[in-house]
């Protein structure tokens, strides 16, 4: 059984009040619910964090290295500004996958480039809270292959 840590940032907190026409009704507690079962099914563990505080995000980042198999992480406003989330990931050696709930390519240019996906092994973007489901599933996998080679 591995760890894998699923970290939010800012804003996310108001997840199923905050415009809910782009990012649904669904609040993020049901979204950390919706992760524990998966990551039950799939036989890991998940530590589930949210900050408003981009040093917060990289703290867990950094532990992470210690602890966890794999990050899913959706950066929220802090994928498109942040240079120093994207050190930390650099700084980390296993498999990450960037999830956003909404399609950011279908929306203001200034959210069409992401820091973070420069370290990415996989985004997903656009398919709601699901996404973090089937990001989920993607490091389970990614994590089986590199322990059966
Ligand atoms: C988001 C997209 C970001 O551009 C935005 O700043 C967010 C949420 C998403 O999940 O769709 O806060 O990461």
């Amino acid at each position: 059984m591995s760890v894998i840590f699923v970290l939010n940032g800012p804003n996310l907190n108001l997840l199923g009040k905050r415009q809910p026409h782009i990012y649904g009704h669904e609040t993020l507690a049901d979204v950390e619910v919706d992760c524990r079962r998966v990551a039950d099914e799939l036989g890991h563990q998940i530590r589930f964090h949210q900050s408003n505080r981009e040093y917060e995000i990289i703290d867990w980042i950094h532990e992470a290295r210690e602890e966890a198999a794999g990050i899913v992480i959706n950066p929220a406003a802090f994928t498109h500004t942040s240079v120093a989330i994207l050190d930390a990931l650099n700084a980390f050696e296993s498999p990450v996958i960037e999830v956003h709930i909404s399609n950011v390519h279908k929306r203001e240019a200034f959210r069409h480039h992401s820091y973070v996906s420069q370290r990415a092994d996989g985004v997903i973007a656009g398919l709601g809270t699901e996404g973090y489901r089937l990001a989920l599933r993607r490091i389970a996998s990614l994590i089986k292959a590199a322990a059966d080679k």
